[in-house]
């Protein structure tokens, strides 16, 4: 019962509703109440009224005595600034705060900043006192001639007058577009005293400002010979609680600092721990170069733009994880100039340094100069340009009068209309990204494909890649109008995106121009792919008959018989999903096929009464019963939400859909198994390689804590005079990436124990599931790294796209692959599934594959996890590797042990 919840009761409309049955605890006098209520609650009122407003009055003084007059409501402010010093040589001794120079200088500054603040009644009334920090040099050509002071300026101001003393600070800065000189506005200066310019400051940022944090220290470091920085205890225990650490980076003159890291592990929250780089000496907000927390996939390369960087490290009491190891160098100003004049009719650029991340304060310029009658199109392969802003202010490329900005994750064509471009990147003083590649073509305007298929968007491809059931255009025109074989292929392929063909990442034929962005920002008011001079060429085929065990789309689009009806719109204009028996226009259907209201739907009752209606909403509701479909809190209460595990939200009101999910996520931006590629190192973190002794790999697991592995029970089965069952026969390979060519992220271990379901049987496979427990625990590092383990209830719908990866043969009755292999498959429905497989499959297995054929796990991959990406970016184990019918045959998925039927168990035996 809510007691806040109790005005109603009191409302003249429950008056008139007035229970007679109800009986109340008797007033004081009721007699005089029986003979004249209405004049005695007039009275009342009138005396409560009064006394109410008298309380109002009496806050209201309260509030403006307190925050207006009383004097002592005061809050101290802080500020973090840097300025140029023009008449100022940069000396090397300025390096050392306790040098006479640094003493000397510092106290000019000091004296400066006085004179400054003084001109202005706010800041001189609330200045306290300001602490110089450091020296630099200044920006210009490494020449010296100027110094840049960085300072701390500490106010103390009355509460009131918070917002005009950071107005007043900000005054000091030059105004963005001025033109008093080359360093913008000069500042007041006693005689014979400083001359400065370029003022920034910022208030400190309040996460560096805990009253918690009791470990301030700063630790100084010259690059000039490379060498390593790392957070303590690195990597053998956990960085300490409560810290805050800057490590101040200097390059000799006409440098700039690299600073590359090897390992980044902190807590998720940035709230909680954090580092950040800043292109200053000083933790100056307007001049950070990026803030990372958790476990990064972006590039960790940075470059400051002159000859200093700050890294800073701030933690707090709980959650302390492994932290970072960086390796810091110094680079020539001169090296890596960009930009520059581009003759040949073919070539490529990028920004600069890349893959590693764009130094700030950068600006290059190329421009193309291609035959004469030709046009010009240029590609841009990665575009990582920090976020989308409205008019591309901060970093950005043009390419003629076209600003770019933003990242995009597929690229995009732009063209010219005559045999020039000019292409431009910016970067400004804060926020770095990893930038762009680029490659340009000339062409002959009237024939732009000579020989090779013409995409709509003006790509040009091979001509075998037309028609191959892979978008290689991007904009899939290649995959428009296909005669009826090849249709097939797309049919498959496309199955789950009917409007988005899927597009290739790596192992296929590279086109010249093969893929197509489209969600760039362009802030120009021509659309990309707007290429009006160019028109297709292409021969138009008539559409496709379907084969037997296919149906027709109205679209003309053939698709397997057994897709009509699943609710999964396969012919990509739902004809598939039409004149099925179903429940009625406005009803929902159950999974135990009944009909609902659509209404009853997430309104937290179990209207189906198998819990269906209420396990796919949005919102989590508590429900009043629980049901197999849905998500159990800790306190045993069940939720309405859909898969809300480690999806970063807390649902459940005891957080425990939160808790142990640091999982799942790996290092790197991603972009044999049968039909699949190699993987990128670190990209499967949890992929473990199971060898038995002196055999070599044998087996995949995937790990689930830094001491427990999960693997698939028929691996460990004695087979004849193998004794696979006992843990000493096996070596688990953790972070290994290729077979056989152990790295520094690699670990051995012994197993201590091995646990195989109770209830496995060898004959059926089913229950193939199996624990293993490490002798001894491992560091995790970022080439190891536990998945999520999905909850009972978790939900992984058919036609999902789940990953498989491990060492095993490249083809049915082929060779191990040496590298580990991945491969995309779909979650297939079990219905169709155990009608393919021959009623095989029971309800603990889960079947994945293309039923076209050619990709599948297939032996040596046992074991090893079918991975799928949840909600927000954390990967879940859905299955096990455990069966199939040969490997990537037509019509044949692989068969995965079903994870979420042994969630408990695995809780139970280990732990996790
Ligand atoms: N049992 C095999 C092994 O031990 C894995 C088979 C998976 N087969 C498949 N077609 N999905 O490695």
């Amino acid at each position: 019962m809510d007691f806040l919840d109790s005005g109603q009761k009191f409302s003249p409309r429950q008056d008139q509703d007035w229970d007679p049955t109800l009986t109340f605890l008797p007033a004081a006098d009721t007699r005089q109440l029986e003979k004249n209520p209405g004049q005695r609650r007039k009275l009342w009122i009138g005396v409560g009224l009064l006394l109410a407003a008298a309380a109002v009055a009496l806050l209201t003084g309260l509030l403006v005595w307190h925050y207006h007059l009383r004097s002592d409501v005061r809050v101290k402010k802080v500020y973090i600034g840097s300025m140029a010093i023009s008449n100022e040589r940069f000396l090397p001794s300025y390096e050392d705060s306790s040098s006479p120079q640094f003493v000397h200088l510092a106290s000019l500054v000091r004296q400066q900043l006085k004179l400054i603040y003084s001109k202005n009644s706010v800041l001189a009334k609330s200045f306290r006192g300001a602490t110089v920090q450091a020296f630099s040099e200044g920006e210009g050509d490494g020449d010296g001639d100027s110094v840049v002071v960085y300072y701390q300026s500490k106010f103390d101001v009355h509460i009131s007058q918070q917002a005009s003393l950071d107005q007043a600070v900000q005054s000091l800065e030059p105004q963005t577009g001025s033109q008093s000189g080359r360093h913008g506005r000069l500042l007041p200066k006693p005689t014979d005293a400083l001359n400065v310019n370029n003022v920034v400051s910022r208030a400190l940022d309040p996460r560096m400002t805990r009253t918690t944090l009791f470990a301030k220290k700063v630790f100084n470091l010259h690059v000039r010979d490379s060498g390593v920085v790392k957070s303590p205890g690195f990597p053998d225990s956990s960085y300490p609680p409560n810290v805050y650490l800057q490590w101040r980076l200097r390059a000799d003159p006409g440098h700039r600092v690299r600073l590359d890291f090897h390992t980044l592990i902190l807590e998720d929250d940035c709230q909680q721990d954090f580092i950040q780089i800043y292109d200053s000496l000083a933790p100056i907000q307007n001049l950070v170069l990026t803030e990372q927390c958790g476990y990064p996939h972006e590039s960790l390369s940075f470059l400051s733009s002159g000859s200093v960087m700050l890294l800073t490290l701030v933690t707090d009491e709980e959650k302390n994880f492994p932290g970072f190891i960086a390796n810091y160098s110094q680079i020539s100003l001169s090296e890596q100039k960009c930009g520059g004049t581009l003759t040949a009719s073919k070539g490529s650029f990028s920004s600069p340094f890349f893959p590693s991340n764009y130094p700030p304060k950068t600006t290059c310029v190329w421009k193309i100069q291609a035959p004469k009658e030709t046009f010009l199109k240029v590609q841009f392969k990665k575009f990582f340009l920090g976020n989308n802003s409205a008019q591309c202010r901060q970093d950005y490329v043009e390419v003629d009068d076209q600003r770019l900005c933003g990242s995009k994750l597929q690229s995009s064509v732009l063209t010219s209309r005559s045999n020039a471009m000019t292409i431009r990147f910016r970067s400004d003083s804060s926020y770095v990204d990893q930038g762009f590649t680029a490659e340009y073509e000339a062409f002959i305007p009237t024939n732009p494909c000579p020989g090779r298929f013409q995409c709509t968007n003006n790509l040009c491809l091979n001509t075998t890649l037309q028609c191959d059931g892979w978008n290689d255009c991007g904009d899939a025109s290649d995959e428009e109008n296909c005669s009826e074989s090849r249709t097939r292929t797309l049919q498959i392929r496309s199955r789950f995106q009917p409007e988005k063909l899927p597009t290739k990442s790596g192992f296929h034929h590279p086109a010249e121009f093969p893929q197509h962005i489209t969600s760039y920002n362009v802030c120009s008011n021509r659309p990309f792919g707007d290429f009006p001079f160019m028109t297709s060429q292409r021969a138009v085929a008539p559409p496709p008959e379907c084969d037997g065990s296919q149906m027709k789309c109205k679209n003309g689009r053939c698709k397997p018989e057994f897709w009509k009806c699943d609710s999964v719109d396969d012919c990509g204009d739902n004809t598939d999903e039409e004149n099925c028996v179903k429940c009625k226009p406005g009803e929902f259907t159950c999974r135990n096929s009944r009909c609902i209201p659509k209404k009853m739907q997430c309104d937290g009752k179990d209207d189906c009464s198998d819990g269906s209606d209420e396990s796919k909403c949005e919102k989590s509701l508590v429900l009043q019963q629980c049901s197999e479909f849905t998500f159990r809190c800790r306190d045993g209460r069940c939720i309405s939400k859909l898969n809300p595990e480690c999806d970063g939200e807390q649902d459940c009101e005891d957080g425990s859909d939160e808790d142990n999910c640091h999982c799942g996520t790996r290092p790197y931006r991603s972009s044999r198994i049968v039909g699949g590629q190699a993987s990128r190192e670190g990209e499967w973190p949890w992929q473990v390689s199971l060898h038995i002794k002196g055999q070599g790999h044998t087996c995949g697991a995937s790990v689930l804590s830094n001491r427990w592995l999960m693997t698939a029970a028929h691996c460990v089965q004695d087979n004849g005079p193998n004794k696979y069952s006992q843990a000493t026969q096996w070596e688990a390979l953790l972070g290994l990436h290729v077979q056989s060519q152990t790295s520094e992220w690699t670990v051995r271990r012994n197993i201590q124990r091995i646990i195989a379901h109770p209830d496995y049987n060898f004959l059926t496979y089913d229950n193939d599931i199996a624990l293993m427990e490490l002798d001894s625990n491992v560091t995790l590092n970022q080439n190891i790294w536990p998945i999520c383990l999905p909850s009972p209830t978790y939900d992984f719908p058919v036609g999902l796209a789940a990953w498989i990866t491990g060492w095993g043969a490249t083809r049915e009755g082929g060779l191990a692959a040496k590298i580990l292999q991945k491969a995309e498959v779909r979650i297939i429905n079990s219905t169709v599934c155990k009608s393919l497989m021959k009623d095989d499959v029971t309800d603990r297995m889960l079947c994945a594959g293309i039923l076209k054929g050619g990709v599948d796990a297939c032996q040596g991959d046992s074991g090893g996890p079918l991975s799928v990406t949840g909600p927000s970016g954390r990967v879940f184990i859905a299955g096990v590797v455990s069966w199939g019918d040969g490997c990537a045959r037509r019509n044949k998925p692989g068969v995965y042990t079903r994870v979420t039927k042994y969630r408990s168990w695995i809780k139970e035996k280990s732990g996790v």
